[in-house]
């Protein structure tokens, strides 16, 4: 059903949701134009109640549909198809339903656990006077493989390093015993992997690794993540210097301000991280401005910005051994394909769809995520795998995936 039209999508991640219209023409096949919209999640409805974080997203989706179409006329009983992006784990029942397995990225509403989220929101949008349904329900990873697989037919999976982390690929359909009897057209199926939640006793894990976990509402899971995004990286930083505060005088008195959790956000880190002014000027002005450490010496701010670095380059490359595991799996490394007798020649080129502040806002983060696929891959092979941002593709393949796959109820 390719079908050219207005779509919306609405996004659910972690700290912001996101609105979007998107025009498609070419029987549904081109994007003609689009408009995204961006909208802090309050705080507090992080553990609130499913009606409140259910009215707070379609009350905010009204809104922007209200204001874009406004003046124009619409047959009054006409229900809008919507894609929505919920970012979390999901028992997928159909193209537009899912189940809620668990939260993650600190959210913790348990009334929503075990529902079907399409649902929660369809109630939600029905309350609130919004005469829409959802048309496709879709993982973030995947609103980006089909937004990287519009621009680039090569994109084999897709990574979000962002608040949380994630990946999904494209896997042949006989090789999961999960979907068994499930036949595909194409004879491929999408895998969100959940990679978030990976873990194997090989990982690196330091003491302040163990003690985010166990003070985290959700301890013991999303162990990767917790090593790689962006809701905790600033937080690693923070332990490490609270203990290098509590063991010497090198930040002198006024250190207490690091005892507060989550006080260091990732992108303050970031900012220090990558501090070029002289004498690294923004990394003083940063201490002493958000943290109330005044007069922070050289030698100290030093200290900072190479615990910014470790942190970050073991999240960096733990993200790209994630990566090549994925081509490993497909064949697609280069090595794998050779050794088991397949695809003998030329290796095949691989484009990797990839979104979020992280890997988008971050250089030091990408310079060292690109260097450990070289130095992983070797860099004859790692010339035919390509990291190709795709924008706002959460939402935007939602909308993509409504155009082409779901069927009027
Ligand atoms: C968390 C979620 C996952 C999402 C990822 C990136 O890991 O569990 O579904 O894709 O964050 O937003």
């Amino acid at each position: 059903r390719d079908e050219d039209g207005i779509y919306y999508a609405l996004d659910l991640g972690a700290t912001t949701c996101q609105v979007l219209r998107i025009q498609l023409g070419g029987r549904g096949s081109k994007i003609i134009n689009h408009k995204v919209e961006l909208h802090q999640i309050p705080q507090e409805l992080a553990s609130s109640t499913s009606e409140e974080l259910f009215d707070f997203i379609s009350l905010t989706l009204k809104e922007f549909v209200e204001r874009e179409e406004n003046g124009i006329d619409q047959a009054p009983d006409e229900r809008k198809e919507l894609g929505f992006t919920f970012s979390f784990p999901i028992r997928q029942l159909s193209i537009s339903s899912g189940v809620l397995i668990k939260w993650t990225k600190g959210f913790a509403i348990e009334d929503v656990v075990g529902k079907d989220v399409s649902r929660c929101l369809e109630e939600a949008m029905s309350r609130n006077g919004l005469n829409m349904r959802v048309g496709a329900l879709v993982n973030d990873t995947v609103g980006t493989l089909a937004l990287g697989h519009y621009y680039d037919k090569d994109t084999v999976a897709a990574v979000i390093i962002g608040t949380g982390t994630n990946a999904c690929y494209v896997e042949r359909s006989d090789a999961l015993i999960k979907s068994q009897g499930l036949l595909t057209n194409s004879g491929g199926m999408v895998v969100n992997m959940e990679w978030g939640n990976f873990w194997s006793a090989h990982l690196p894990k330091t003491s302040y690794d163990i003690a985010l976990d166990e003070e985290s509402p959700n301890r013991n899971e999303q162990g990767f993540e917790k090593m790689i995004s962006g809701m905790y990286l600033g937080e690693i930083v923070r332990r490490v210097l609270h203990r290098i505060a509590e063991e010497s005088d090198i930040f002198g008195e006024s250190a207490y301000h690091l005892s507060v959790p989550f006080i260091l956000r990732t992108p303050l880190m970031a900012a220090m991280h990558e501090d070029d002014s002289p004498n690294l000027r923004e990394v003083g002005r940063i201490l002493e401005e958000q943290f109330q450490m005044p007069g922070i010496s050289l030698k100290a701010r030093m200290l900072v910005v190479r615990v910014c670095d470790i942190v970050t380059r073991r999240a960096a490359r733990l993200t790209a051994a994630g990566i090549i595991g994925i081509l490993k799996k497909i064949g697609r490394d280069g090595i794998s394909g050779v050794a088991s007798g397949r695809a003998k020649g030329k290796p095949k080129r691989s484009v990797v769809a990839i979104e979020r502040g992280l890997y988008t806002n971050y250089s030091i983060f990408r310079e060292y995520m690109n260097e450990a696929i070289t130095d992983i891959l070797g860099e004859e092979i790692a010339q035919n795998v390509v990291l190709r941002v795709a924008e706002d593709g959460s939402g935007i393949g939602a909308a993509l995936l409504i155009a082409t796959y779901s069927s009027k109820r």
